[in-house]
């Protein structure tokens, strides 16, 4: 999944993961576990993450081989938010093709830069799952302040504070279309259009999956 911070890739991956039945392995998600429980690259990132900055590319990329080394992604995963730049977009390549696999869809979400501050700035996440995601306009919880699936306590994440939703679309969204480039490139991009309610853009992404080019091992 590519998209802008605040795209909706969390919210769809998560879907799309469950319709699928492989792994969401969203990098963002990695990173604050690490994070929370202060491993040595949770160290290392930690400043990154309150910047709005990329963290570099050896980093990101060893955590993500480390996790699709997992048993559970064995047939597949959804990515979201890994590749973020060219030089991850080929290592992700490498690290495929060294297990015999290979990117058979990339899915860009395409949502303008007025509706990701909206949609950032309006965010709520599930303190014990951060795949339950919530807005408090488009997607309110039930009980205000509490997941409507496990009834935790819901939060904001620091990095959506407005300078730093500032600071991570002017640092992220250049290296995501050399990202998006790549993978046009190699003919398996997909674009489709974000500002549609949630449901209608999980059948769009599920159709283009389903594409007979991009049929194959997810
Ligand atoms: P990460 O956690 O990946 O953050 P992000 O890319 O900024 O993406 P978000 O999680 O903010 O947004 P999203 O697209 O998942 O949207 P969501 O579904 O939540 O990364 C955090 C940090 O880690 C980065 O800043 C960087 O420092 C580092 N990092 C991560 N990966 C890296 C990498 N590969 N390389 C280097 N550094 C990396 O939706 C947003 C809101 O919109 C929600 O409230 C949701 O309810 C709502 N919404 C979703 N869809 C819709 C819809 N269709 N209509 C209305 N509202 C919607």
């Amino acid at each position: 999944m590519v998209g802008a911070p605040g795209a909706g890739k969390g919210t769809q991956a998560a879907l799309l993961a469950e319709r699928l039945g492989v792994p969401h392995v969203a990098s963002g998600d990695l990173f604050r576990d690490h994070i929370r429980r202060a491993t040595p690259l949770g160290k290392k990132v930690k400043s990154y993450l309150e910047r709005g900055s990329l963290v570099p590319d050896d980093l990101t990329v060893h955590m993500i081989s480390d996790r699709l080394s997992e048993k559970d992604a064995r047939e597949g995963a959804i990515l979201d938010g890994f590749p973020r730049t060219r030089p991850q977009a080929e290592a992700l390549d490498k690290m495929l093709e060294r297990r015999g696999g290979r990117v058979p869809a990339a899915l860009y979400i395409d949502v303008d830069r007025d509706e990701l501050i909206r949609r950032l700035s309006g965010r709520w996440l599930c303190s014990e799952a951060s795949d339950h995601v919530y807005h408090e306009a488009a997607r309110p919880p039930k009980v205000a302040g509490k997941c409507d699936i496990d009834g935790a306590a819901l939060y904001q994440r620091e990095d959506d504070q407005p300078e730093t939703i500032r600071a991570r679309l002017e640092q992220q969204v250049p290296p995501m279309f050399e990202v998006i480039d790549y993978y046009a490139d190699r003919g398996v991009l997909n674009t489709v259009k974000g500002d549609r309610p949630v449901a209608e853009v999980t059948e769009e992404l599920m159709h283009a999956i389903a594409q007979p080019a991009h049929a194959g091992k997810l």
